[in-house]
């Protein structure tokens, strides 16, 4: 039996089979287990920031695991102290970092932090935006404005009121001193890399002052250096009251951030939350690696040369390029994505369906030039191929 036949036997059916069976990958070329090679435009869900099998990687990882891999919360360990340093010091902000293993255990603590401020003063509801991703489990998904994979496992503990994303009068009128906090991503990833109009962030700080309700940055797939910034809302001269991080952080492994900054870094006493493995030393040198071998400069440079070459390609089926850095969506004219995530794979390249209408590349943060030619090169054909 072949492994995907194997997997849909022993695995729940909440992913479908996935089409291909990777083996192993380096920088941005990975290859399945039939010996197909491919260039990696998804980089693990805008995850794999270093490319695979980075030296750094594998060497901080290796040492790490070989000296100690965990620690639990009961001992303190250097890495994961240099890692909430290292962040703090690039937010440039005053900030407490608390450690989960995913994006959505992030978001989980955002949103314990959250309610205990709103506790304190009454406080009532969250507001989060339409078509915005945060999570799987119960509070990130009560978060989650896409209907259908959040109303069949409601009713939610909190009310949370949905607005339109990038809509800062939907946002005002919405923001009231009973709202405990507003939770947003700086662009909308799950959504289709949607970024909001200039000004939406902005916006949405001055609401949160002007109520008092916490203003929560759900970065989990837009920070380290994917838009071209350490973190987006930089970009958006914004500081959060609560910052989210995964994904990127790791570079593969898994890690997740929830960072409060000034008062909000303060809000959890002893006891009030805590994860066995969350910061472990391994995905804390993981990160450290990811973040000393980051080049911004490169991120800027190659995202600008893919979507400049991406929005050339002027095919019928391909009505624009949205988002920063590198980490874009080809916007097509039919609802044909899954037919261009076939053909790309076909052509050699792994790009995702993010939306019927939108597919997501987000390559590693160290693809090259003649990666990104052979790609844009390749779009056409791979176009044309989607709309037989
Ligand atoms: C903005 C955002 N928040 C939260 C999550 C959830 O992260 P995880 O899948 O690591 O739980 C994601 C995942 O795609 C995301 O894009």
């Amino acid at each position: 039996m072949n492994l995907r036949d194997r997997f849909e036997q022993a695995f729940m059916p909440n992913y479908g089979v996935p089409p291909i069976a990777l083996a192993r990958g380096e920088g941005t070329r990975v290859w399945d287990v039939d010996g197909n090679e491919y260039l990696d435009f998804i980089g693990g869900i805008a995850t794999t920031s270093l490319g695979h099998a980075h030296p750094a990687l594998v060497e901080a990882v290796s040492k790490q695991v070989a000296t100690i891999a965990h620690t639990s919360n009961l001992f303190l360990h250097e890495p994961e102290v240099l890692l909430a340093e290292k962040l703090l010091d690039l937010l440039n902000a005053p900030g407490r970092v608390f450690f989960a293993n995913s994006g959505t255990e992030a978001n989980e603590a955002a949103y314990k932090l959250a309610l205990k401020y709103g506790r304190r003063d009454g406080r009532t509801y969250f507001v989060a935006a339409e078509n915005g991703f945060h999570g799987r489990t119960i509070g990130a998904l009560s978060l989650t404005g896409k209907r259908s994979i959040r109303d069949q496992f409601g009713p939610f503990p909190v009310e949370v009121q949905f607005v339109p994303y990038g809509d800062a009068a939907a946002l005002k009128e919405a923001v009231t001193g009973d709202c405990i906090a507003v939770f947003l991503e700086p662009t909308q990833g799950e959504a289709g890399v949607v970024p909001p109009p200039d000004g939406y962030f902005a916006a949405a700080r001055e609401i949160c002052d002007s109520t008092g309700a916490l203003l929560v940055a759900d970065e989990i797939q837009s920070a380290i250096g994917r838009s071209g910034h350490w973190f987006a809302h930089q970009a958006d001269g914004v500081i959060p009251d609560i910052l989210t991080l995964a994904k990127g952080l790791g570079g593969g492994l898994p890690i997740g951030a929830c960072i409060g900054f000034g008062d909000a870094g303060r809000l959890f006493d002893k006891g009030d939350h805590g994860s066995t493995f969350g910061g472990n030393p391994v995905s804390c040198a993981a990160a450290l690696a990811v973040l000393d071998n980051l080049d911004l400069d490169h991120v800027k440079t190659i995202g600008a040369r893919l979507r400049t070459g991406l929005e050339a390609v002027g095919h019928p089926l391909l009505k624009g390029v949205r988002g920063r850095g590198l980490w874009l969506a080809a916007v097509l004219a039919e609802p044909v994505s899954g037919k261009v995530q076939q053909a790309a794979a076909d052509a050699g390249f792994l790009v995702n369906a993010l939306q019927p209408d939108a597919v997501r590349i987000a390559p590693p943060l160290v693809v090259t030039a003649e990666q990104v030619d052979a790609f844009v090169a390749a779009f056409p054909g791979i176009l044309d191929e989607a709309a037989k």
